[in-house]
């Protein structure tokens, strides 16, 4: 069986996870061209992202960076069915589902039995082992890490991670869609956290205990990382923009993959989490959005 190498062999693209990141990876796979299949197990968010999508592609127009019939030609390749059996008919399906490792190996077995032996199946988490996930999946050549970054339309990056087992046809793939795409692929290696998390969530977690030792105050710690590091934004904002549960799910990797102390996730960010208070996405982090 030939096993597509090339974007251009890829025509109908499943996502799956329609939340803060599904949302994205799903519009700029509509926006290069592809017909994408975006599903979520909650109603609601399906709802929400296609409402999300809009927003965001209306935004690119009044920018003048995209045109209205580029808009709606993109709007047109979007569906978004409510039964992930409809995912049969994808040639690559991507999953951004809650950061939880027992969640994406489940996820991963059903999309193995639901769609061609060839499909290459890839994961947006942002720590999780892909050898663990591909070994779970029936299919360990075919998996494959594409980790966007947030907001993904904006964002230039995807790091690459390929798995113990990944063969060098579905990574080759992986990469033809970044190009396609208009990314920058990074390759990182399969270690907790790969590149972008080893480093940023320890900076993160840092900046909640000197917020939790009283420090600073959250704007004092995130003026001083702006204005004295040149950070184009600090990172008690970037935690809001993350989702502070998408943090301490990736911290809890690190420190368990890694077996070292300093990735304990801060009980500040714990006891945020456990209040609903998951930053942009419920209004309230260690900021309030309107
Ligand atoms: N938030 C970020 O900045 C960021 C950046 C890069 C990567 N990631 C990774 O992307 C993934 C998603 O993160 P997010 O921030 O978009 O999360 P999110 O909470 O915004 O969205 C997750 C979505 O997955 C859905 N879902 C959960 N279980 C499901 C299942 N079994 N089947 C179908 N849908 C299911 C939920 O209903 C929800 O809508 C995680 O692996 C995360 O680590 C997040």
């Amino acid at each position: 069986m030939a096993f597509p190498v090339f974007a251009a062999e890829i025509r109908v693209v499943g996502v799956v996870g329609a939340g803060t990141m599904g949302s994205g990876i799903a519009q700029c796979f509509a926006q290069a061209g592809f017909d994408v299949c975006l599903f979520d197990s909650a109603p609601a968010a399906r709802e929400i992202a296609a409402q999300a999508i809009g927003r965001s592609l209306a935004k690119l127009v009044q920018k003048g960076t995209l045109t209205s019939a580029v808009e709606e030609a993109t709007l047109r390749r979007l569906s978004y069915p409510a039964d992930l059996d409809r995912l049969d008919r994808c040639d690559f399906v991507i999953e951004a589902i809650v950061e939880d490792a027992d969640a994406k190996k489940a996820l991963l077995r059903r999309l193995h039995e639901i769609t061609r032996p060839s499909v290459v199946l890839a994961s947006n988490t942002s720590s999780i082992s892909i050898t663990a996930l591909g070994a779970a999946s029936g299919r360990p050549a075919c998996v494959v890490g594409m980790h966007f970054m947030n907001p993904v339309p904006l964002m230039p990056l995807v790091e690459l991670i390929a798995g113990q087992a990944t063969d060098s046809a579905s990574l080759a793939l992986a990469r033809n869609l970044c190009t396609t795409l208009g990314k920058t692929a990074v390759d990182a290696a399969d270690y907790p956290g790969f590149i972008a998390n080893r480093i940023l969530m320890p900076m993160i977690n840092e900046a909640v205990y000197a917020l939790m030792e009283g420090v600073g105050t959250a704007e004092a710690i995130d003026t001083v990382m702006m204005l004295g590091m040149k950070h184009p934004m600090g990172p008690l904002a970037l935690a809001d923009l993350i989702g502070l549960d998408v943090c301490l799910a990736i911290l809890g990797v690190l420190h368990d993959g890694l077996g070292d102390p300093k990735y304990r996730p801060c009980p500040l960010l714990r006891r945020m989490v456990d209040a609903g208070q998951l930053g942009r996405k419920t209004g309230r982090g260690f900021f309030s959005y309107a």
